[in-house]
């Protein structure tokens, strides 16, 4: 049975006190709306419908950059969910799947919840999330009789008896796609929020005599963002989740709380991850690879057997082939760095080639930056970059090359040449001495 999702992220999110869109803030380095839609394509759904209200552009913006497939349908007003969702009734008019309703604002939903949810509609013809609530709070009821579900009650037109129900209602719910618009359009808003409640296609379908069942999910899945401090709840249930898959997959991590994944980081078997490692997106660690701790990583590819750190900082497109040596203080930016190439100490490489077995020395720059435009550095196999060399791009040093400690490199140095670019040391025969002398007179005449 084909799949659509139709994801609701119309709603403005004030309690997030924000300039920014609710479902724009971000959960490990990706808008929460992205995690609701890599949930749920990973079902491999036909449609992909996101309902966008508030800063709409920026919603869509998001969404099609992460889906291009992605349909963006707006709801002008929000009148609740039953009629946001309504707002995809065209869209699927021809559409006889499954429709899985998702908030944009509930980020850990789990793809094999979603499954769950949808495979309960091949013996029902509607399925709905729900969970234990420690404190149920606001939340929606979920009415059952046994294993079957009645219809969902909203907190502010729960009875007492009603509200001492624990069993809550998600958001999440799955439907045979014509089910859905047919019951939608029976639905009203004489409720306490005047609003058109999904939720009530519940009871409708009931009465028509479909069968409603109850998925049963942890809570912490489930979790909406309504403000800053659930969004940093959110970050640290997602934080937990990754550091123990991460162990679980045979990656060591003497701290595993210090250390911060985003949502795509990907780390191979038996590399180790020290303390205080911050990984951004884009990061990918092969097998057999250190990361020291205090490191800072983002949008690079670090292959087998490298060390990076401590205190190192790769930007966005730092390439490290296999065992690259990437020590202290270093900062490494769209730059491909060959096999075992090492720059140890306190060093910028930006916009530059590192040839295989290089030897960059302490304080080197690649001057890669005019003030206008970037420039590129080559630096050949087997060169040796003596320490405080200053690259001044765009610039090539050849193969087996070496450059004197201290020089400025404004020319092309061929391979196998040793490039000396500073100033020429002179020795004057005792002057040291002398000058001190004369200095500590100078001093003792000014006391006087
Ligand atoms: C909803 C459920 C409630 C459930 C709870 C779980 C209904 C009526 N109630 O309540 O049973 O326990 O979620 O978190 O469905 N949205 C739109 N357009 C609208 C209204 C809402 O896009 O017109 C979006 C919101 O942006 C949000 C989501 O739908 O992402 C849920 O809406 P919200 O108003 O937060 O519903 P709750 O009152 O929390
Ligand atoms: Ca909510």
């Amino acid at each position: 049975m084909s799949i659509a999702l139709v994801i609701l992220a119309a709603g403005k999110g004030a309690r997030m006190q924000s300039d920014l869109p609710k479902v724009l803030h971000e959960i490990a380095g990706a808008p929460m709306l992205v995690h609701a839609m890599m949930a749920g394509q990973a079902l491999a759904p036909e449609r992909c419908i996101i309902i966008a209200g508030h800063g709409a552009d920026a919603v869509a913006g998001v969404a099609i950059n992460q889906n291009s497939d992605a349909e963006i349908i707006i709801q002008s007003e929000q009148l609740g969910t039953g009629h946001a969702v309504d707002q995809a009734r065209a869209s699927l008019a021809d559409f006889d799947g499954n429709v899985i309703v998702l908030y944009g604002d509930t980020p850990l939903i789990k793809t094999e919840t979603l499954a769950a949810l949808n495979d309960k509609l091949s013996h029902s013809e509607l399925s709905v999330l729900g969970f234990e609530a420690k404190d149920p709070g606001s939340y929606g009821r979920l009415i059952t009789d046994n294993d079957n579900l009645k219809r969902i009650v909203e907190f502010k037109d729960a009875s007492d008896a009603e509200k001492s129900i624990t069993l809550c209602n998600s958001g999440v719910m799955a439907v045979a796609g014509p089910l859905l618009f047919r019951l939608l359009s029976e639905i009203g808003n004489e409720n306490a929020s005047g609003e058109y409640y999904l939720t009530d296609i519940v009871a409708k379908a009931v009465a028509h005599g479909a069968s409603c069942k109850v998925v049963r999910c942890f809570e912490t899945e489930t979790l909406g963002i309504n403000s800053r401090v659930e969004l940093a709840h959110a970050e640290h249930i997602f934080q937990t989740r990754r550091r123990n898959e991460a162990l679980e997959n045979g990656i060591t991590m003497p701290d595993p709380k210090s250390v911060h994944f985003s949502y795509d980081t990907f780390i191979g078997r038996d590399s180790i991850v020290e303390q205080n490692v911050i990984f951004g997106p884009g990061v990918t660690v092969e097998t057999g690879s250190r990361i020291r701790a205090f490191s800072h990583l983002e949008g690079a590819h670090v292959s087998c057997g490298c060390v990076v750190g401590p205190y190192a900082r790769l930007r966005p497109g730092s390439e490290l082939a296999e065992d690259v040596k990437i020590g202290n203080f270093v900062e490494i930016k769209a730059s491909l760095l060959a096999e075992g190439s090492k720059v140890n100490h306190l060093s910028y490489i930006g916009d530059a080639t590192v040839g295989a077995r290089a030897n960059i020395g302490a304080g080197t720059v690649t001057c890669n930056y005019d003030g206008v435009m970037k420039h590129h550095t080559s630096i050949g196999e087997d060169t040796f970059i003596g320490s405080n060399t200053m690259l001044v791009a765009p610039v090539s040093v050849g193969q087996e090359a070496m450059t004197a400690s201290g020089s400025v490199i404004v020319r092309d140095v061929p391979s196998g040449d040793l490039a000396i670019g500073r100033a020429k040391q002179e020795n004057k025969t005792w002057l040291a001495v002398k000058l001190m002398k004369k200095l500590r007179a100078a001093k003792a005449t000014k006391k006087e």
